[in-house]
């Protein structure tokens, strides 16, 4: 174990103000499985490392700066190859730490926690707070039951509740903190109800469109109830269960057409994808990469066609589209890319959301009187 007070969580991240003693005795690695995936982002892909087979391998793992998967397909994955969905992981360090700078925590908080995962999180806060002070909620139970077993270990006992996070824990609060640990489409009024006023939430906001790709945002619960903040940067996490994006319908035999474009809007991990989803409703994005260039592929969630852009190194200037279905998705993507290059190519620090007390959400640039997305009734 890391001596008291290093304050370092992983190579090279260093423990927010306040935070150094928790991540240097509660380390990452006590809450996971032997079984581990971690997540290659430049390569985009998981190599599987088994702690009996590969210890050393598997300790650099738990203690690098990586997201880790610990469960594919809600546990249904067996075998080797990487599942098709991850479903439970342990974050990266860097993020677990500048999630809870964002939560902002004092001593004598309440905090709660949705997406208990393999408890470290909550294991951390149970040490800067007290056990008393700590909520979780796991949907899991094969998930909740192993990060209680790691949390015993550790000697730390925060409240880990078995079920589904939208409802928050009624019964346990008010809470003066809400750190969510998956992505959230719709934030559940639950959530603020249970929150006291001036009270913060943390949490992984996006729509459909960009997917595994969302931002972190700050809201402050206003003493009427309603609740504003700012996004704070790109982040990646697994979906909250219930609300999980569709997979993109595959429309067969659509008619088709191909155009040339001029212009190839950012793609991958860059802000432009999350603005243009608050433009693009039901659609969704996926990039592919070839080994000569990409291919962008938009997809009507409303099984109203795709679109493909394709760029590969020989073309030359421009790309290539084609646009099958009734929906030129194409041209409101490129829409959206000249309404983003008008705004000055914003980060999403830029942008903010107010939740009303009828917890309907606005995102806006710049000021809540610039409202630029409206979430959809129902
Ligand atoms: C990225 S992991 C959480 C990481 C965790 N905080 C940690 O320290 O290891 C996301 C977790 O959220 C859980 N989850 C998904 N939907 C949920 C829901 N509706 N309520 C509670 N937990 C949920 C998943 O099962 C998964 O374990």
């Amino acid at each position: 174990m890391p001596p008291s007070g290093a304050g370092a969580p992983a190579a090279g991240v260093q423990a927010p103000a306040g935070w150094g003693d928790a991540f240097a005795e509660v380390p990452r690695a006590a809450f996971l499985p032997p079984v581990i995936w971690p997540h290659d982002q430049a390569g985009e892909t998981f190599a599987r490392v088994d702690a009996r087979l590969d210890p050393a391998g598997w300790r650099a793992a738990a203690e690098s700066d990586l997201p880790v998967v610990t469960q594919w397909d809600d546990g249904a994955h067996t075998g080797e190859a990487p599942g098709r969905e991850a479903t439970s992981s342990a974050s990266r360090p860097s993020l677990v730490a500048a999630m809870l700078a964002a939560l902002d925590v004092a001593p004598g908080m309440r905090v709660l926690e949705i997406g208990t995962g393999t408890g470290w999180n909550a294991a951390l806060l149970a040490h800067r707070l007290g056990a008393d002070r700590v909520t979780t909620v796991e949907i899991d139970p094969a998930v909740a039951e192993a990060a209680e077993r790691s949390l015993a270990l550790m000697g730390s006992r925060p409240r880990v509740l078995v079920g589904d996070g939208a409802a928050g824990a009624p019964e346990h609060g008010p809470f003066d903190r809400l750190i969510v640990t998956c992505g959230v489409r719709r934030i559940p009024p639950a959530w603020l109800e249970q929150l006291v006023p001036g009270g913060l939430a943390v949490l992984p906001w996006g729509t459909p469109f960009s997917r595994h790709r969302d931002a972190l945002l700050r809201l402050t619960v206003r003493p009427d109830g309603a609740a504003e903040g700012r996004f704070l940067s790109l982040v990646s996490f697994m979906r909250m269960r219930a609300q999980r994006d569709a997979s993109p319908p595959r429309s067969a035999e659509l008619p088709f057409h191909d155009i040339r474009s001029a212009a190839w809007p950012p793609h991958g991990w860059h802000p432009f994808p999350f603005f243009a989803g608050l433009r693009l409703r039901d659609a969704a994005y996926a990039v592919q990469r070839h080994d000569d260039g990409h291919t962008q592929w938009l997809y009507d969630l409303a099984g109203g066609g795709w679109t493909a852009g394709v760029r590969r190194g020989r073309v030359g200037p421009g790309v290539w589209v084609r646009q099958a279905g009734p929906r030129p998705l194409w041209d409101e993507y490129l829409d959206a890319y000249a309404w983003w290059r008008a705004a000055g190519q914003p980060d999403v620090d830029r942008l903010g959301m107010t939740v009303a007390g009828s917890g309907r959400a606005t995102v806006w640039l710049d000021e809540p009187s610039h409202p630029v997305w409206t979430e959809p009734p129902g």
